[in-house]
């Protein structure tokens, strides 16, 4: 019953309406008595507890931006066994994103291509969702990912990133600043470390004693993420979150014509896991052993987390693999981690 309701999700349904009713469900798993059930059965072990940026993470292994972008599911996803939740990318001003279709699945390369435009209702609809939720105590560590507005200028993109800080950093138990959608025009080009230097210390100085992280793209040179790295670990920054998807297209299994017609985009999922790999090196060997480095992109299995872990990483996210994986994937990887899977 389970994987044939999920083969006609994945090959029916079209993604985004599937991401908004599994978000639906999500959101019931978080209220009692639901909430009590479904975390009876995915709690991690304590045993998989982490300490990082001065915080208890239930386990290693959290959900990547993107997905609760309004965080609306944060207690779903702790319910679900996620030992963190990324919410945002959430921009100051509130936005629609781009025009539908902009989710598109590729199902032979258990990956997708989204170029959804950071839709979401704003930094302050987020506000008061975490507010609440901060009264709740959900169980779980509350990350916040904050982006550029669409109608700001690229020139202007710091003060639009010190306002999304300025009202949401206390409300968050890390910041990430997210220089490296590739669905808004000009983003990435903030990571040129001469532009990322004012506006990494803009946005600390805005947040405060919240860590601090920055997100950047698989898809610069070696030298490139190394010279970030370095200048995430001078400015004080607490962290490197490595990465968001990439504009390459390469080694995929897809027929090209359906890659091409889903047309520009974000690629995420399996075929990120090497080069995910090798940003996490380059990364690590640029940091101090206690830098947080939080590596994403392609994981699939407990096997997955482990050879992170193993290579350096302090944590671990993901995303698209939930969409191909079901409900339980925070589960199986918890579970798999305890296990040696
Ligand atoms: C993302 N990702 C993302 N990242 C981010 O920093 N802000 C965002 O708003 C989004 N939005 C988003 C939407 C969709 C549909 C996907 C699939 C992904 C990127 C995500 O957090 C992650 O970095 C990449 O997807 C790589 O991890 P996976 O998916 O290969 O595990």
């Amino acid at each position: 019953m389970y994987p044939l309701l999920f083969r006609v999700v994945l090959t029916r349904l079209d993604p985004e309406f599937a991401h908004h009713a599994g978000m639906a469900v999500i959101r019931v798993l978080g209220v009692p008595p639901f909430s009590w059930a479904t975390r009876a059965l995915t709690k991690p072990p304590a045993e998989q507890r982490v300490r990082a940026l001065g915080l208890d993470f239930p386990s290693p292994f959290g959900i990547a931006a993107g997905f609760d972008k309004n965080a609306v599911g944060v207690r779903g996803l702790a319910a679900l066994g996620f030992g963190h939740v990324e919410v945002g990318t959430i921009t100051a001003v509130p936005q629609e994103g781009n025009p539908k279709p902009r989710l598109f699945r590729l199902v032979p390369d258990r990956a997708v291509i989204n170029r959804m435009g950071f839709n979401n209702a704003g930094a302050d609809a987020a506000a008061k969702r975490l507010v609440k939720l901060r009264r709740r105590k959900p169980d779980t560590i509350i990350g916040v990912n904050i982006g550029k507005s669409r109608v700001v200028d690229v020139e202007n993109a710091t003060a639009d990133y010190v306002t999304s800080a300025t009202t949401l950093a206390p409300l968050a138990d890390y910041l990430a600043v997210n220089v490296s959608s590739p669905n808004t025009p000009g983003l990435r080009g903030l990571q040129a470390v001469e532009t990322l230097a004012p506006l990494l210390r803009a946005v600390k100085d805005a947040a405060g004693a919240t860590p601090l992280l920055v997100k950047i793209a698989p898809d610069l040179p070696d030298e490139e993420i190394e010279a970030i790295a370095q200048l995430a670990v001078a400015e004080g920054l607490a962290g490197i979150i490595a990465h968001n998807t990439t504009i390459g297209r390469d080694g995929l299994s897809t027929a090209p014509a359906k890659v091409e017609a889903a047309g520009a985009g974000g690629l995420s999922g399996a075929p990120l896991r090497e080069r995910s790999m090798e940003v996490l090196k380059v990364v690590r060997a640029a940091v101090p052993n206690d830098f947080c480095v939080i590596s994403v992109g392609g994981v699939e299995t407990a096997g997955d987390v482990r050879a992170r872990l193993d290579a350096g990483a302090t944590l671990v996210q993901g995303y698209t693999a939930f969409l191909y994986r079901g409900p339980f994937w925070g589960r199986q990887i918890n579970r798999g981690l305890r296990s040696g899977r």
